[in-house]
């Protein structure tokens, strides 16, 4: 499948334009493609409880199930410079529910998959697995 990263760049550039981080003034955005071809995009949401802030993936993955599902192929993340970033821990945890270990990832030092950014996942399988 045809990733076009230019594209998901700038629709989580704009995305991360929407954000709502009062609190941290650090605005994210993020994009993805899904395996219909489809471009799916979330920004940060904080709170004044900061505990509770919504990450840009989280927003991104209610996007994809709310949009009808499907598998995420390639996903980025760009700060207020527009400049990629790492997802956090948590949201590689996010990104693997939805895309698994072959996800690929734009970051600074190319792209990567998920399986490098989060090996050893535990995962929909490990359950699968384990729970027969
Ligand atoms: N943030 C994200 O939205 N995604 C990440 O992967 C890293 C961190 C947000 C959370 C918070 O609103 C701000 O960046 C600073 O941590």
């Amino acid at each position: 499948m045809e990733i076009d990263w230019k594209q998901l760049q700038i629709e989580a550039v704009s995305a991360m334009k929407s954000a709502y981080a009062p609190y941290s003034k650090f605005p994210v955005g993020a994009a993805a493609l899904v395996s219909d071809g489809r471009i799916i995009s979330g920004c940060n949401v904080e709170n004044a409880s900061y505990g509770l802030t919504l990450c840009a993936e989280c927003g991104l993955v209610s996007s994809l199930i709310a949009t009808g599902g499907g598998r995420l192929v390639a996903f980025l993340c760009v700060d207020l410079a527009e400049n990629f970033l790492m997802p956090c821990g948590r949201c590689r945890q996010l990104l693997h529910e939805h895309g698994g270990a072959t996800l690929q990832l734009m970051t600074d030092s190319g792209i990567k998959p998920l399986s490098e950014l989060l090996p050893w996942a535990f995962g929909p399988d490990e359950l699968a697995n384990r729970l027969g």
